[in-house]
């Protein structure tokens, strides 16, 4: 009896070395991580040093996978896993998304897709977010996205770690000539954005000398909104390549920025003092 125990137990422990089966039942998230720290301790590592594990609000496994192994990995790589929380349907993030024609490629056919298959190699005819953002499981969705600052130039290297991770993504479907005419492109194009958010600060910073901050107060507003909001749509349509973020939501709304910016400082200089 002992001996038939040992075998058994021997045999488990070379099974699950080699090849181990994929556990049944429901797991809270702690087991997950610490069963999959054994079995992919590099995954976990790039989870921990992505936003979603160092932001207070952690992502956990179970946000994105369920807590069962039914049908784990399917069930993540489709939109649906990552829309709500950013932003749902109606935010920048995802709406720069669902007018681009990958996005509207999804829309019409993702349902005829087999979900089972990776993220690599035009397994799926256009990419959804975790395609372009978790391509070949990278589950370091950082590694995708650029650190940077409205006013500020964009370290090159900085731009160039990010490019080298899209380029592998895109150039399963596009060929590297065009991906490098786009990426340039849009180089220039935000920074002709930023261009504009820089002449808006010129312009309020001089302002200063003569208006006091309550008088100010509504061209600040506008500002504000110029990086918050307009300028980050720039950059999600050339990140999501969508011309309607690009071309209505970026470019022009940074123009109109500017003008109403200029045309409240000049109603308080024509105001009576
Ligand atoms: C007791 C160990 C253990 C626990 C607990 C565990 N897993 Fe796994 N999981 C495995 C093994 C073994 C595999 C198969 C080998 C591999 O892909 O690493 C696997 C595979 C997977 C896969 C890939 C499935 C596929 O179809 O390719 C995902 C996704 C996954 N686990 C997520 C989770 C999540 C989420 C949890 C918690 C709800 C969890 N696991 C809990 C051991 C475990
Ligand atoms: C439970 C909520 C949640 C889910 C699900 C989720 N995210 Fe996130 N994501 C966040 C939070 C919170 C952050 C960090 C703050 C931010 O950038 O908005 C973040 C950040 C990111 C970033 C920016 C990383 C950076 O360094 O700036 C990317 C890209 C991203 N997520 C992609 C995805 C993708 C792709 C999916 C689906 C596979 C997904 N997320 C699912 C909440 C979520
Ligand atoms: C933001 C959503 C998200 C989070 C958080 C997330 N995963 Fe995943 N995971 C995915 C997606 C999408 C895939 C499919 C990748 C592919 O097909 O290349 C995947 C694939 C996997 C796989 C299969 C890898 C392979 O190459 O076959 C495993 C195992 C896994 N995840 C485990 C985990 C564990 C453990 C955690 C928690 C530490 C976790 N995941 C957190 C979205 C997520
Ligand atoms: C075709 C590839 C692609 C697809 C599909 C895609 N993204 Fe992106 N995403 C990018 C690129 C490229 C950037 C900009 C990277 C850079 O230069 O910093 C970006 C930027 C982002 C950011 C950073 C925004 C910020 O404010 O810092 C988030 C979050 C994000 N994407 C989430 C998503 C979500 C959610 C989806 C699906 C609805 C999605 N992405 C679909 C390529 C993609
Ligand atoms: C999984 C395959 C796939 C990946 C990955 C992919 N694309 Fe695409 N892309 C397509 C398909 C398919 C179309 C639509 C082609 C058509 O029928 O017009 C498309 C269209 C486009 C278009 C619109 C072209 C036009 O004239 O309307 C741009 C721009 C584009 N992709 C850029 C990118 C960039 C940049 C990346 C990487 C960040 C990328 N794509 C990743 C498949 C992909």
């Amino acid at each position: 009896m002992r001996g038939l125990l040992c075998v058994w137990l021997f045999g488990f422990a070379a099974l699950s070395m080699a090849d181990a089966p994929i556990p049944k039942g429901a797991f809270a998230n702690s087991a997950c991580l610490a069963c999959h720290q054994q079995q992919s301790a590099e995954l976990v590592a790039a989870w921990r040093e992505s936003a979603h594990a160092a932001t207070e609000a952690t992502v956990s496994c179970v946000d994105c996978h369920g807590n069962t192994h039914s049908n784990a990995a399917a069930r993540a790589r489709r939109d649906s896993t990552c829309t709500d929380c950013h932003g749902g349907e109606g935010g920048p993030v995802v709406h720069s998304y669902t007018t681009s024609k990958h996005g509207v490629l999804m829309r019409l056919e993702q349902d005829e897709w087999d979900w089972r298959r990776p993220l690599a190699l035009a397994n799926y005819r256009a990419p959804g977010c975790a395609y372009c953002h978790m391509h070949k499981g990278n589950h370091n969705v950082s590694a995708s996205v650029r650190v940077w600052n409205a006013t500020q130039g964009i370290d090159a290297t900085e731009r160039e770690r990010v490019q080298d991770t899209m380029r592998a993504v895109c150039q399963d479907c596009h060929s590297p000539r065009y991906i490098t005419r786009l990426f340039d492109n849009g180089e220039r194009m935000l920074d002709i954005g930023r261009m504009k958010v820089r002449e808006a600060a010129g312009i309020l910073e001089q302002a200063e000398n003569e208006f006091s901050v309550v008088e100010l107060a509504a061209a600040r507003e506008h500002f504000a909104k110029m990086q918050s909001l307009h300028l980050k749509n720039l950059y999600l349509g050339i990140g999501h390549q969508s011309p309607d973020y690009q071309w209505w939501h970026g470019q022009p709304a940074l123009d109109g920025d500017l003008l109403r910016i200029k045309g409240a400082l000049g109603e308080l200089r024509r105001a009576p003092k």
